[in-house]
């Protein structure tokens, strides 16, 4: 999953063949392998949601729509900017709760609360003096279940779904979420992301599934039939393809930067998962942050928020996407010439709907100007109203409110979500080093001392958006019915006579009275760029994080078999902690069931095996600090993957402590 491999080729191809000496003796010659066959835009078979009613009933309300009208039904504005009597004088089309936004700014918000909030708003465009009411449709980041509400159950992020390999299970998750958000009153969910990740040093490496775009392109036709299934059912939602296009490709991994690729890759690699998300009947693409630079033909094309061809010609020609386009969070002031209020550019190149947050009162002014000066024509503005109105008809909110009656908690973590995340995150762990000396699986009754920073604490296991935008300055209060790696030990173990100890470094116990020991090392939650590794940094994860190698330093050697478990969103270079295990599992960020952890650590009580590991690597494992530039940037290829009964050699693997990779041409 490294940087792209073309990438390693034109770099580490140079380092390659000077280290390696040129070619080697014996090579075969060289054989012309024909190249690809130029990638097209496929033309999809999508399900045929039109109908002519509908497309009657959307024209004749249109006939009655002001400019005004219409320009605040292209407007989407953040909960925390917006009340719902403003949303009603400003006929604004869609709010939305950004990552931190609650019913009252109370991070513990109940789902009353937010029910109450969603009927508010939805009430306010009903009452409206349009000669049609239009409903208002609510957006929200449920990435990893609704994870903007307290007490709901947290599945794992989708790089430890991408781990399972199992898009049927993709798709229970995927109708789980929608009958956790639509129990708050809200309909429409910014999900999937179906980034084709290069590089680990992306902050949002975590929201995607894998490098591999087959897999991705899986699971967005399984998400997407989930959630949305027949579009008007009472705990199904509309979901969004995000981030339209080449989001997870930018040069070295600069979250919003540039992507460079030809065409072709483009459409081999980063399009894939449109593929399947339209072939599912997705009715919303947002759009990417990052810009495109194509090195097929030497074309800068800029921001993706400003490209009319792909917004237009392809996505809705080209691949006949009939839904409706969303922007980003204020992502129009990036497009050259353009603000976070006014850019005809972004209008004219096919996006419908305008996340302007805070300031979308000044949008509609300037973009009504637009309209009258005629910088953008009354036939986009019409195409984006009518895409509009097309989805929220679909999805039945002009027969019923997509409000439910009464408020009730009982899909926020109901059985069927708490076992179906708990067995997610059992398939999602990667088992990457097992040696002869390691004790998996434990047996119940097993005395285990656990370490670690993270160990006794959710927010590590969680990541970025949950109840705020970078999962931060949140504790285990926030998370009531979570279990931590700590607390799932002391069920688990309890049950079959077994005890654990905790301590937070490893600093002055006694190894030896105990039969195993567990560490767990963890990023810091994160979110977007605050997540990005910025090159020249190394990708190290002990650079970042010292007191992870300083607390398997005191335990491990010992004589006691160690166990050491990674929460991160991301690959990262980790040499020096595998040395010092005797087993080792990405466990990525499996959410708030950690018990699915121990499912497949321990034995059952009877001694039988509950579960063993199936989780296959989603992205390629670096051998290097610096990928880019290494002859050998790749430890474990993608779809490694150990099962408890293999063994693997315990030789020291070569530990690089740099602290900065060399300079690159930019
Ligand atoms: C963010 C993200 C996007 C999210 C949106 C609303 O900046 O890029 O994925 O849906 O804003 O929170």
């Amino acid at each position: 999953m490294l940087v792209d491999s073309r990438f390693i080729g034109a770099l580490a191809g140079i380092v390659a063949v000077a280290s390696l000496g040129g070619c080697a003796a014996n090579v075969a010659p060289p054989v012309t392998v024909a190249a690809p066959a130029a990638a097209q835009w496929p033309a999809l078979v999508k399900p045929d949601h039109h109908d002519p009613a509908i497309e009657a009933r959307i024209a004749a309300i249109l006939s009655e729509m002001t400019l005004r009208q219409k320009i605040g039904q292209m407007t989407q504005a953040d909960i925390r900017s917006i009340t719902p009597d403003q949303a009603r004088e400003h006929y604004i089309g869609s709010v939305l709760n950004g990552g931190g936004a609650w019913p009252g700014g109370a991070k513990q918000a109940a789902v009353a609360d937010w029910v109450s909030l969603a009927r508010d708003y939805h009430a306010a465009s009903m009452t409206t003096d349009l000669t049609t009411k239009i409903p208002v449709i609510w957006g929200t980041d449920a990435v990893h279940g609704h994870n903007n509400v307290f007490g709901a159950t947290l599945f794992p992020h989708n790089i430890g779904l991408g781990a399972a390999h199992d898009p049927e299970l993709v798709g229970r998750i995927a109708h789980l979420t929608s009958k956790q958000v639509r129990a708050t009153g809200i309909s429409w969910i910014f999900a999937p992301t179906l980034a084709v990740v290069q590089s680990p040093r992306w902050g949002r490496t975590y929201e995607g599934y894998s490098s591999d775009p087959a897999l991705v392109r899986d699971y967005a036709s399984a998400f997407v039939t989930a959630m949305q299934g027949d579009l008007t059912g009472p705990t199904t939602a509309i979901a969004t393809a995000k981030h339209f296009i080449g989001d997870g490709g930018t040069w070295l991994g600069k979250d919003q930067g540039e992507t460079r690729t030809t065409r072709e890759e483009l459409i081999r690699t980063h399009a894939p998962g449109y593929f399947g998300a339209l072939e599912a009947g997705v009715q919303t693409v947002m759009i990417s942050y990052s810009s495109w630079t194509d090195t097929g033909a030497g074309a800068a094309h800029g921001k993706m928020h400003g490209n009319r061809e792909l917004i237009t010609d392809v996505l809705k020609g080209e691949l006949d996407f009939d839904g409706f386009v969303v922007s980003d969070w204020n992502a129009i002031e990036q497009v050259e010439g353009c603000t976070r209020t006014h850019c005809a550019q972004a209008v004219n190149a096919g996006i419908d709907m305008f996340m302007v947050p805070d300031d979308w009162q000044q949008f509609i002014e300037e973009t009504i100007a637009d309209v009258e000066s005629g910088a953008v024509p009354m036939s986009r503005i019409d195409d984006a109203v009518t895409r509009i109105l097309r989805v929220k008809m679909r999805s039945g909110m002009f027969a019923a409110s997509p409000i439910p009656a009464a408020a009730a908690d009982s899909d926020l973590a109901s059985d069927a979500a708490r076992m179906t995340a708990r067995e997610a995150v059992a398939k999602s762990l990667v088992l990457l080093k097992n040696t002869e000396r390691s004790p998996l699986p434990l047996a119940a009754n097993s005395k285990v001392l656990l370490v670690g920073r993270a160990a006794d604490k959710v927010p590590p296991q969680l990541g970025g958006w949950s109840l705020t935008w970078q999962g931060d300055l949140t504790d285990d209060s926030d998370y009531p019915l979570a279990d931590d790696m700590l607390s799932a030990l002391q069920k688990a173990l309890s049950a079959g006579g077994g005890k654990v100890d905790f301590s937070e470094d490893g600093q002055g116990v006694d190894v030896s009275a105990y039969d195993a020991v567990i560490v767990v090392h963890a990023e810091d939650p994160y979110a977007e760029m605050k997540g990005d590794i910025e090159y020249p940094a190394t990708i190290r994860h002990t650079a970042r994080y010292p007191q992870d190698l300083a607390a398997l330093e005191r335990v491990s050697g010992k004589g006691v078999p160690v166990i050491s478990i990674l929460f991160s969103g991301r690959p990262v270079y980790a040499n020096d902690l595998l040395n010092l295990s005797d087993a080792f599992i990405a466990a990525w960020l499996p959410g708030t069931e950690a018990l699915g952890i121990t499912d497949v650590l321990l034995r059952q009580p009877g001694g039988g095996q509950s579960k063993d590991f199936t989780g296959r690597l989603p992205f390629v494992w670096p051998a290097d600090p610096c990928p880019e530039v290494a002859a050998q940037p790749v430890l474990f290829d993608r779809a490694y993957g150990l099962q408890s009964s293999d063994r693997t050699k315990s030789a020291g693997l070569p530990v690089d402590n740099r602290l900065s990779c060399p300079t690159l041409p930019n």
